[in-house]
């Protein structure tokens, strides 16, 4: 896989396309968001050009009612316009309703635009919008765009500039120079028929080379039947296709080319961006899964920010326990949490597996915090739990993936990751942005209870921050964890140990091997093994040891470095996962695998990944369907 397939096209939330050409516009485009289904979406939209009207239509749900609704309109004309953009989303900012679909369009009807991304400014932006009287109709951070480019594009023509495309483009220039935060942009104008432009940043973006028509799409699947000559955008450009050609520019309006290449992948590699498991391919994400996460969450006091919060600081502040539920990987997350919270709260915390939950009677009441996560937002053990939960009157706060799910809408607060669709079974930028959400709540609670100081908030923060750059070095050079796992494939089992946040890390890394390879798998605290599980322990077993940052709590670290050694004296085949610089365990590794540092309490968000990486190559390299492992299902929607 090589630097530009990736980039090209790793998506996150939405999937994107644009045309302009001698065509039909509407079953190219609907062709291509059909092609991008595969991601998974909540709601799709499309905005045709028509004479001197924009048509658009949306709906929530799959993409055969936004199919419905444009065969019912097909008397408007709205099939026979040459220049369209459609979408389909995952709902960041605004629940997956027909209103909240993209597109939007500025208050004159003039402008749509579609977006991929999140627009960290929003609420500032569209304040001051609406003080200047722009009405908006949805509760998306991408109304602001429409606003702010049918603006742009109104004082370039008050100031005499001609219509036309270059119009359109310097608009988008003006708008994007506003916006901060990660985004795809695609925008018509009806007074620029011709013409589509889009601008990237942080978010994925590609051009369709065609004959007398161009496209633009989030992902090369969404026109690969029409064209395999391809161009990727770079950082901060601005794209503009017309039937006759494609002009890119910075944000600032110079002339920039992208990278011109030839896409030699049939369709189901496309959609997988090149990788042969939708598993890779989301791993390889996670560095924007946790940026995406993180994005818009401090605000400009410095104080967290929660999505949905029907709860008030005073309710957050009488809190006296928290209890965590999920399920499976989303239950890892939350053991994880419970050190976080109680190291920085000074409350105490349970982790309990969500399908425990309610039948030991767990002792709840008004003041007890209840975190439900879940990937799906579906799970019916942790919606059960939440229910009990809320009728002990408890508070209930979820982390989710998917907007609008059903344990979001039944809890009183509800922080989103943005993780995007996870198509793959095995939960794993999930899970890595779980982490960054138990994170920021742990943070939020102990800012609001007054435990720590908006500086120190605020130094975490930037700790987290950094992550995402930490974890591209670090899944850059997996080769090593590939060819381990080649050689492990036939081992009858592989334990896993791990103390402190290590110990979660353990039973994740276990359960990944048991989802993926079908392997007995086992993950144990470290300081465990001496009470059982090390008569395991035979000749040549592989023993996944993950071992503490020393520059945390020495004596933790020392002690699994102990362990290490115990189990290699009784011949175990030591794999070792610690930090960069930690050259001391080098000579009890039968294979060292290290990390960038971190912090002490974020190290989950390293040590995790080799694991996945481990678990999907061995399930590979055994012959396993990676993406859809036996008796498993991403959803499991009964008790
Ligand atoms: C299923 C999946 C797991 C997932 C668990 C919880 O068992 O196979 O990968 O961790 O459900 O799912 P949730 O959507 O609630 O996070």
């Amino acid at each position: 896989m090589t630097d530009e397939r990736t980039s090209a096209t790793l998506p996150h939330m939405c999937g994107i396309v644009g045309y302009v050409g001698n065509r039909p516009a509407v079953s190219i485009v609907l062709d291509g968001l059909r092609r991008l289904e595969y991601r998974g979406y909540d709601s799709a939209g499309i905005a045709v050009v028509d004479g001197d009207v924009v048509l658009t239509e949306k709906r929530a749900g799959k993409l055969a009612n936004l199919e419905k609704a444009l065969t019912e309109r097909a008397a408007d004309g709205i099939a026979t316009g040459c220049t369209a953009i459609g979408h389909t989303r995952w709902a960041t900012h605004g629940g997956p309703t027909d209103r909240n679909a993209h597109p939007h369009l500025s208050g004159d009807g003039r402008v749509a635009v579609i977006h991929n991304g999140i627009i960290e400014n929003f609420a500032r932006l569209r304040a001051e919008l609406e003080a200047g009287g722009a009405e908006f109709r949805s509760d998306t951070d991408t109304e602001c765009a429409a606003h702010l480019l049918a603006a742009e594009m109104r004082a370039l023509r008050e100031s005499g500039c001609a219509d036309g495309p270059q119009l359109l483009a310097e608009g988008m220039r003006r708008t994007v120079r506003r916006l901060e935060g990660a985004f795809t942009l695609l925008a018509v104008d009806v007074l620029v028929p011709d013409a589509v432009v889009g601008a990237r940043r942080n978010s994925p973006l590609v051009v369709g080379r065609g004959a007398g028509e161009n496209y633009l799409a989030s992902d090369v699947s969404a026109f690969i039947e029409h064209t395999r000559e391809a161009v990727e955008l770079g950082q901060d450009q601005v794209v503009l296709i017309t039937p006759a050609g494609i002009e890119i520019s910075d944000f600032q309006g110079n002339p920039a080319t992208g990278k011109d290449f030839h896409i030699d992948w049939d369709a189901s590699a496309a959609e997988k961006g090149g990788y042969d498991y939708f598993m890779l391919k989301e791993i390889a994400e996670q560095p924007q899964a946790i940026a995406d996460t993180l994005l818009g969450r401090l605000s400009e006091r410095g104080d967290i920010v929660l999505d949905e919060v029907r709860l008030t600081d005073q309710d957050l502040r009488d809190v006296d326990k928290v209890f965590i539920i999920a399920c499976g990987t989303a239950y890892h997350s939350g053991m994880v949490a419970k050190y976080a919270i109680e190291h920085w709260v000074r409350i105490p915390c349970e982790v309990e597996l969500a399908s425990e939950f309610r039948y030991r009677d767990p002792v709840l009441d008004r003041s007890t915090l209840v975190i439900a996560i879940s990937q799906s937002g579906e799970t019916m053990d942790t919606l059960m739990a939440l229910r009990h939960a809320k009728e002990q009157k408890a508070r209930v706060l979820a982390i989710c993936n998917t907007n609008g799910s059903t344990i979001p809408r039944e809890s009183d607060a509800v922080l989103y990751t943005h993780g995007g669709p996870e198509i793959a079974v095995a939960s794993t930028k999930a899970f890595l942005t779980q982490l960054v959400a138990c994170y920021l709540i742990g943070l939020h609670l102990a800012q609001i209870r007054g435990v720590m100081y908006a500086d120190e908030v605020a130094s975490v923060v930037s700790r987290l921050q950094t992550i995402p750059d930490q974890l591209r070095d670090l899944l850059a050079g997996m080769e090593d964890v590939r060819a381990l796992a080649r050689d492990l494939k036939t081992a009858s089992t592989v334990l896993f140990i791990g103390r402190h946040v290590g110990f979660p890390v353990a039973l994740e890394g276990a359960l990944k091997l048991k989802e993926l390879a079908y392997m007995h798998a086992e993950g144990f605290a470290a300081g465990e093994l001496k009470h059982g599980p090390i008569a395991l322990i035979d000749q040549g077993t592989p023993v996944v040891c993950v071992v503490p940052s020393p520059a945390g709590r020495g004596v933790l670290r020392d002690k699994v470095v102990s362990n290490i050694q115990e189990v290699r004296a009784r011949g175990a085949r030591t794999i070792v996962i610690a930090e960069e610089g930690d050259d001391a365990v080098a000579p009890y590794a039968d294979h060292l695998i290290l990390v960038p540092r971190t912090p002490t309490l974020l190290a989950p968000l390293m040590t995790t990944v080799p694991l996945q990486i481990l678990a999907c190559e061995i399930a590979a390299a055994r012959g396993h369907d990676v993406d859809q492992p036996r008796n498993l299902a991403k959803s499991v929607t009964v008790e």
